[in-house]
């Protein structure tokens, strides 16, 4: 099973604080508001929101990333509490929420409509749902597609679907449009936003990759040396590729933010 506890996912978390100021201002988070961050992870948006003066609450299943989030929030004295829960049955009463966001959260979730759905439930009518969620062709985007391959080749299927990067379907704004209108999310709009990843090098991202994410320390487990060497030669030809700063490195990557009403 992939444990997202494992590894240091906290360091992958602070590269994404610029989206999640995104999603928090497609939302519209602001003070007095009530918000609930799904698969909150180290509890950044949970925490920007308390930041913003909103009550938050973080639901993640992964315990050593609420104990950091926790943390966080302990340390800023920050109006933010972290339950233990799964995105297909947060443990919230229906309409509870203001505003419900996921910042590359939900896209992990095993069945996708169970857990927009469940965002929805928690979500006050007339309150807003946003989510964050990788479009096709960015570094990671890109990355995370060889990893996906490499772990789906080397596990049976159902696992593989569970266990990894999240499936293709999240990076057709179309597909979460109408995921979102299954629900019975009114009013869906996509914006789409860059995020940039930088480092010393192609080698040095990928090996921070290696060494710290647990989706890629997962992948690292589960595939043979072979497979292992073969994952990482495709996927720096790939950061090559990409690499926008010819004396370190730095790739944009695109993402979509849906925004809907409930
Ligand atoms: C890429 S991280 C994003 C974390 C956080 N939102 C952030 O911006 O840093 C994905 C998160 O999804 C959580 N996750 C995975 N499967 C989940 C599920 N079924 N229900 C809820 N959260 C889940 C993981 O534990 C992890 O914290």
């Amino acid at each position: 099973m992939l444990d997202w506890s494992d590894g240091n996912y906290a360091l992958t978390a602070a590269s994404l604080a610029p989206a999640t100021d995104q999603v928090l201002d497609v939302a519209a988070v602001s003070a007095g508001q009530s918000v609930l961050d799904v698969a909150c992870g180290t509890g950044n948006a949970a925490l920007a929101a308390a930041r913003r003066g909103a009550t938050a609450t973080g639901v993640d299943p992964a315990i050593g990333l609420l104990q950091i989030a926790r943390s966080r929030a302990a340390k800023d004295d920050l109006a933010a509490e972290f339950l233990a829960g799964d995105a297909s049955a947060l443990p919230v009463p229906e309409a509870s929420f203001d505003v419900c966001v996921s910042v590359f959260g939900v896209i992990f979730a095993p069945d996708a409509q169970r857990a927009i759905c469940e965002m929805l439930r928690a979500t006050k009518p007339g309150g807003v749902i946003a989510l964050s969620s990788w479009l096709p062709g960015g570094a990671v985007d890109r990355a995370a597609k060889l990893l996906r391959e490499a772990i789906t080749a080397a596990m049976p299927p159902t696992a593989a679907v569970e266990d990894g990067p999240p499936p293709p379907q999240w990076q057709d704004p179309d597909w979460i449009s109408s995921l979102l209108a299954r629900c019975g999310a009114r009013d869906v709009e996509l914006l789409e936003f860059d995020l940039r990843f930088a480092a010393v090098s192609p080698e040095a991202w990928f090996g921070e990759q290696e060494e710290h994410h647990p989706v890629w320390r997962f992948g690292r487990r589960v595939l043979d040396d072979d497979a292992w060497a073969d994952l990482r030669r495709q996927s720096l030809d790939v950061l090559h590729e990409v690499n926008e700063d010819s004396e370190a490195f730095a790739a944009t990557s695109r993402y979509v933010v849906a925004r809907a009403v409930r």
